[in-house]
Formats: C-alpha cells, sequence, structure tokens
C-alpha cells in the first residue's frame, strides 16, 4: 500500500489498498486518523462492500434527505443527471452539522463519473484555526454557534431542481437544530479546529445579527484560502473517505451534459467539546 499526501495542509492518496480486505484496515484506519481525508484508489466493491467497510468505524449514520440506493436505506445516492443543472453538495459544508452529535465521517464511492471535471474540494479546519492570530483564536475561544438543517432541507427548498427531480426528499423531517463549540477539540487527534460552516451555520450565540454576521464572513473568507485545501480529481471506482470534524468539503459542480453518480454512507460520531 502506498500513501501519499495530497497537500501540506491535508488529504492523502492510497494505492494498493482493498477496503474488503480485513488485513488492510489498521493502516487505512490509520491514514485516515492522519490526513483527515483519504482516497483509495480503484474500489471494486459492491454495496455490501461498502457497508461492510463502513461498519468498521461505527454504527451508520441514515441520511434523512438523501435518496437512497435501492434496497439499501443507509447509503444515500449523490447524483446529477446530464439534463440538471445543480449537484448536490455544492456549497462549502460539514455532513450532518445540524445534528447534536454529528457525524464522524462520510465515505464516498464514485460509480459514475463525468469524463471531465466533478473533483471534490477538502478545506482542513484545523489548519484554518491555527493560521488565525491570538487574538482572534481567543475571541472565538468559548463561543458556541447555532446549526440547521431546516433552511437548507425543510419546505423553503421544496421548489429546487434536487427536490422536483426527488434527489432530495423528506422536507418535513428537517427540524433539527444544534449548538456545537465554534472551537472543538478533534476526538481523535486532539488538535484544535473551527466547527461552522456556511451551509448549516445559522449564527454565532450571543453576538448581535450583524456581528454573528461578519465574523462567519470573516472566518468563511478564511478558511477558503488554497494553502488550507486539498482538491480530489475522482476516477471511477475511487473511494473518498474524510473525518466531518476535521474538514469542510464542496462538490465542484463544472461538467454540465454528464451524468455523476457517487454512494455515500455517513458514520456516527461522538459530541464535540
Ligand atoms: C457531499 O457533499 O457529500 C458530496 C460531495 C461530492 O459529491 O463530491
Amino acid at each position: 500500500m502506498q500513501i501519499t499526501p495530497l497537500t501540506g495542509g491535508l488529504g492523502a492518496e492510497i494505492h494498493g489498498a482493498d477496503v474488503r480486505r480485513d488485513e488492510d484496515f489498521a493502516d487505512i484506519e490509520a491514514a485516515f486518523a492522519e490526513h483527515a481525508v483519504i482516497v483509495l484508489r480503484g474500489q471494486t466493491i459492491t454495496p455490501d462492500d461498502h457497508l461492510a467497510f463502513a461498519r468498521r468505524f461505527g454504527p451508520i449514520n441514515v441520511n434523512r434527505f438523501f435518496k437512497p440506493v435501492d434496497g439499501y436505506p443507509e447509503i444515500a445516492t449523490v447524483l446529477k443527471e446530464k439534463d440538471q443543472k445543480q449537484a448536490v453538495g455544492e456549497g462549502w459544508h460539514t455532513d450532518h452539522s445540524y445534528d447534536q452529535v454529528p457525524a464522524m465521517g462520510s465515505i464516498l464511492h464514485a460509480i459514475e463519473m463525468p469524463p471531465f471535471g466533478g473533483d471534490t474540494l477538502f478545506v482542513s479546519m484545523a489548519a484554518a484555526y491555527e493560521a488565525l492570530s491570538p487574538v482572534m483564536r481567543r475571541f472565538l475561544e468559548g463561543l458556541t454557534a447555532m446549526h440547521s438543517s431546516r433552511h437548507a432541507f425543510g419546505a423553503a427548498t421544496q421548489d429546487s431542481e434536487a427536490a422536483r427531480s426527488g434527489r432530495l426528499s423528506n422536507a418535513e423531517a428537517a427540524t433539527q437544530d444544534a449548538r456545537h463549540p465554534v472551537v472543538i477539540t478533534h476526538p481523535l487527534s486532539g488538535r484544535r479546529g473551527l466547527f461552522v460552516n456556511p451551509v448549516f451555520t445559522t449564527h454565532i450565540e450571543g453576538l448581535t445579527p450583524g456581528e454573528s454576521d461578519a465574523i462567519l464572513a470573516m472566518l468563511y473568507e478564511h478558511c477558503r484560502q488554497p494553502e488550507f485545501q486539498c482538491r480530489v480529481r475522482w476516477q471511477q471506482g475511487d473511494i473518498t473517505m474524510w473525518d466531518n470534524r476535521a474538514t469542510w468539503h464542496k462538490a465542484i459542480n463544472d461538467y454540465h451534459g454528464f451524468r455523476r453518480l457517487m454512494h455515500r454512507i455517513t458514520v456516527e460520531g461522538v459530541p464535540l467539546h
């Protein structure tokens, strides 16, 4: 197995591993803990293999809104058809941050890729936090932020192309609101990192709306710097697994006229502090 870092900020590419092989698991798990995003190239697996690999990391967190794969309620379909304009996950986000106990991570398998584009970008929230000034880090210490699924998946989104096409549904289940620290200690690495994101965070508590908007906008602009990012260029069969407590991600929607189909499994996490 060859493990090669993708950038100085985060991510690693893994060749020669097979997610079905027991003897490969310890190295894959260690690479995931170290790099937060791992790209396992060339996995020829079934949905059952995908599930078995995910269950090694913990119980499955079933997504409420994404269309499931037929016969596999635990596997979400991430799909854009060739005649559709909107991709799922285009905004920078952290999956399930609106849950009281946010997901540990997601495992995305590339089933059908466009001939070009359709990459996924990731940000290291620890690298972004560490690059803030000591004064800003002290200011953020002890603050909490609210996250919600309501505006992202609720009634207001019923008219979106993703809802009309059935890729997203169950708007009535979008009732989750959760409070998390703005800066968390990563449950595995102990590294401090930001835990706010543009899609699901609604506001920082205790600030006026104007103050909260301004601080979040400043943090988001800071986090988007290329120095904290890695970019995954997919090939069919690849699996990318990311740690939601350590990253943001964003799907690049630059392949209009082509189909892109991914299967995603999300694994349960632990309360954040
Ligand atoms: C997601 O946001 O979970 C999907 C990312 C992607 O499709 O690249």
